[in-house]
């Protein structure tokens, strides 16, 4: 059964002209790893807002498990753009405040965070502040936070927006060993068709106005990558550049559809 399955999905905020999101359908099997991509405002944060449960369907449905979606839910742990730490607690804090909040008791606490934290690659920082950290070791507490909370499904919402190149690169192979490792479903938005094509098992492509999904692809290289192949290797292989064209060139396609 999927983990997450949504069916001609429409989202129209009131007052707009058109639905930020039409017919969209696409769904999310345990071990998958779906990346939606597509230009500013083509209905990405939507979609997840949808998944997360923070916003309703217009028409159609949204099921985690089989089970509608009526609202946030501890098995669907969200990954904002911006981390959204709390700066009056340290790393541990961080992580642990989910569980803490689900009453989970001290110790089993403390050993999960350990857990996860070493899963990042923090394990030295778990006493720091929020402030005390550069922009991507603040990334990994708010992946280790979301790896916490015993979800089944991580909904990330360009969670390496804000980083650079570099930082960014290494935070697409902790994420991959992290899936990996997790066996969770994660469900990520980016604009980076780079990105996309690296992390996603599964891939939608979408376009804005109204937004829908325009292709729908399985491309292999993260699987390539976990099994032992060098991310530059595959960045310049010819297979993984012909892609990246390609999807460049739907993309300015469907924005001068828009367009026109
Ligand atoms: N709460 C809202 N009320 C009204 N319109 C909204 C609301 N949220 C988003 N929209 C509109 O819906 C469309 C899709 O927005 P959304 O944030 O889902 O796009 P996105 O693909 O995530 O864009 P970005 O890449 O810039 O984050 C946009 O036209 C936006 O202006
Ligand atoms: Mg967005």
């Amino acid at each position: 059964m999927s983990l997450l399955q949504v069916d001609n999905l429409t989202v129209h905020y009131p007052g707009q002209s058109l639905p930020a999101l039409q017919q969209v359908s696409l769904s999310l099997a345990p071990d998958e790893l779906l990346v939606a991509l597509g230009p500013s405002g083509c209905g990405k944060s939507t979609l997840l807002n949808v998944l997360a449960g923070f916003i309703a369907p217009s028409h159609g449905t949204a099921q985690f498990a089989g089970q509608p979606i009526t609202g946030p839910g501890a098995e669907r742990a969200v990954v904002f753009q911006h981390d959204g730490l709390l700066p009056w607690l340290d790393v541990a804090g961080n992580v642990a405040f989910g569980l803490k909040l689900q009453g989970v008791p001290a110790a089993k606490r403390a050993a999960i965070v350990a857990d996860t934290l070493q899963q990042v690659g923090l394990a030295d920082a778990s006493d720091k502040r929020v402030w005390q950290l550069s922009g991507g070791m603040r990334q990994r507490v708010g992946i280790a936070r979301a790896l916490a909370s015993q979800s089944r499904v991580l909904l990330m919402d360009e969670p390496f927006g804000a980083l650079d190149a570099f930082t960014r690169e290494q935070m697409q192979q902790l994420l991959l060993q992290v899936w990996r490792q997790s066996q969770r479903g994660i469900f990520l938005i980016t604009h980076d068709i780079e990105e996309a094509l690296f992390l996603a098992s599964s891939l939608v492509l979408m376009s804005p106005g109204p937004g829908r999904i325009v292709q729908y692809l399985r491309p292999t290289f993260s699987q390539r990558f976990l099994a032992g192949e060098s991310v530059r290797a595959i960045k310049s292989d010819p297979e993984f550049i012909t892609l990246r064209e390609q999807l460049l060139a739907s993309l300015s396609r469907a924005q001068q559809q828009e367009a026109a």
